[in-house]
């Protein structure tokens, strides 16, 4: 089957966050099963190409103002998967992805309309696809775009669309007057579509126009289709709940393993763990703290700054947090609140919390090695991807039982030697601290915290398994889309007046 992705992110030519990491891994393992792939994003200042040669030298996008023409390059195949990039440097050769220090950009829907309808027209030139399989509320016009203004395309007319929620919260909200300028149809101005309190929500679009919705974890499949989670969008999921289902994350270990990774001091596996001290040196000197020991327990952050990730809770805490003996060491950027946060809990407690504010794939790396239990106490939490490469890297995950984290973390048992990590439910400062005070108890006895670690890094979560469950997905839209086409063609002959 051939399946074109349409994605905003993807490692290794831009990445703000995980949907890169899943873009970048997710069409190789379909590849690896047999499929035909190919991956169109947008080309960025960020994107690095060697030798990048135009496939489509011109696409014409028509806008209410003017028309816009831009072309598709590509940097050739890798593990049998085509990397298309869509080239616009009005649009795309900026210095972030989405927006700067002042907020997104004006223009984003501009942007991603563009990049949707360019996808849509770059493939009739270089293979249209069985499948389309689209993230997130940037490429979520593509679905809304089939169905509308390409609805009597004839080469598209058999091609069934996935669309794959990885953040409810991000739904690209845009005035109304944003349909007429994308030459979009008025009628989408509805509530049975686009339409959320009166503006124009591209992730509703998707959410109603696509064939088959999926999202990156079991949980919170479920979770979504509740007011508490929904972000105002779970009754258009209730309504579809028989096209909805959950397929969680793998990893790529090839990239995120302590037995080949390239940013660390030592590499270390299973059988010999001895390399993770070093590792935990080298993280402490990174982070310029004096040494107390290979004893005193750190605990490691890399997050996204952002109130979805719970970082508020460690605020509440962290005054009885500094009495324990353990360290915290972070590594994030994003909202300025929450990175201001750090730095005053930093100069608060300097012995207590290390701090770095910045975007760096190496530090996360030696965080990952390093440190001895990862914290990640999201209020909601899609999948989540630290967690899952801590487990490999025998770093204990501390979470709240959310979305992913719920579904790929099993609590620690002392008495029967089970699980992986610690977990709490309530979204409280009391809920967290009691669960960090239990691993640090855990970790005085040496013995059993080497089976909890190597509990975790005996889990397997490659792609391989998920891989196929899309394969699966992916058939099952096209059923959809075909018993939506025999139902069209049906209704039409009805309307057909009888002649004689
Ligand atoms: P989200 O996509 O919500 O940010 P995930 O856990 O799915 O959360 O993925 C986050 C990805 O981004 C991981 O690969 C993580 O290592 C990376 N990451 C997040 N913040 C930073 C940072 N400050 N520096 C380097 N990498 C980061
Ligand atoms: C989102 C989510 C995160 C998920 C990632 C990849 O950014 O916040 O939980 O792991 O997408 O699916």
């Amino acid at each position: 089957m051939h399946i074109a992705f349409a994605a905003s992110e993807c490692v290794p030519f831009s990445k703000t966050g995980g949907l890169a990491d899943v873009v970048g891994a997710l069409p190789r393992a379909l590849a690896a099963l047999g499929h035909q792939v190919s991956v169109y994003v947008p080309r960025y200042r960020q994107t690095k190409l060697t030798d990048p040669q135009t496939v489509v030298r011109s696409i014409t996008i028509p806008f209410d103002d003017k028309y816009r023409f831009c072309s598709v390059v590509t940097a050739g195949a890798s593990a049998g998967v085509r990397f298309y990039f869509v080239d616009y440097p009005q649009y795309f050769d900026r210095a972030a992805l989405y927006g700067g220090p002042a907020g997104d950009y004006p223009d984003n829907a501009e942007r991603f309309a563009l990049f949707s309808r360019a996808v849509l027209e770059a493939s009739k030139v270089l293979g249209v696809p069985h499948v389309f399989h689209c993230h997130d509320w940037q490429s979520a016009l593509l679905p809304v775009m089939l169905r509308t203004l390409y609805a009597e395309d004839s080469a598209f007319r058999e091609v069934a669309t996935v669309f794959t929620i990885h953040n409810m919260g991000y739904q690209g909200l845009f005035p109304p007057d944003i349909l007429p300028l994308l030459m979009l149809p008025w009628d989408l101005l509805t509530i049975s579509r686009m339409e959320f309190f009166g503006q124009v929500n591209f992730l509703k679009g998707a959410l109603v126009f696509s064939d088959f919705v999926t999202t990156v974890s079991k949980k919170y499949s479920q979770e979504i289709q509740t007011t508490e989670y929904g972000f105002g969008l779970d009754g258009v999921l209730r309504n579809r709940a028989a096209t909805v289902t959950g397929i969680l994350n793998g990893v790529d270990y090839d990239e995120w393993s302590p037995q080949t990774d390239k940013f660390t001091a030592a590499k270390y596996s299973p059988q010999d763990l001895s390399g993770k001290l070093k590792c935990k040196q080298d993280l402490l000197n990174a982070f310029g703290v004096a040494n107390g020991g290979a004893k005193v327990p750190v605990i490691g952050i890399v997050s996204r700054f952002a109130a979805q990730k719970g970082f508020d809770l460690i605020s509440q805490i962290m005054d009885r947090l500094a009495l324990e003996e353990m360290i915290v060491v972070a590594l994030g950027a994003g909202d300025k609140p929450y990175e201001e946060m750090f730095q005053r809990l930093n100069k608060q407690f300097p012995k207590k919390i290390a701090v770095k504010i910045a975007y760096d794939n190496a530090i996360a790396h030696k965080i990952e090695a390093g440190a001895d239990m990862f914290l990640i106490p999201s209020r909601y939490e899609p999948c989540g991807l630290n967690q899952i490469y801590s487990l490999k890297y025998g770093t204990v995950p501390i979470v709240r039982a959310t979305g992913g984290l719920d579904d790929t973390i099993e609590p620690w048992d002392a008495r029967t030697g089970r699980g992986t990590g610690f977990k709490f439910s309530d979204y409280t400062g009391e809920a967290l601290l009691a669960t960090i005070k239990q691993a640090l108890l855990a970790y005085q006895d040496p013995s059993s915290w080497q089976m909890l670690m190597r509990n975790g890094m005996s889990r397997d979560f490659s792609w391989g398994a998920s891989a196929r469950e899309y394969g699966k997905i992916y058939e099952r839209a096209r059923q959809v889309r075909a018993s939506a086409n025999a139902a069209a063609a049906a209704a039409d002959l009805k309307e057909e007046p009888v002649l004689g």
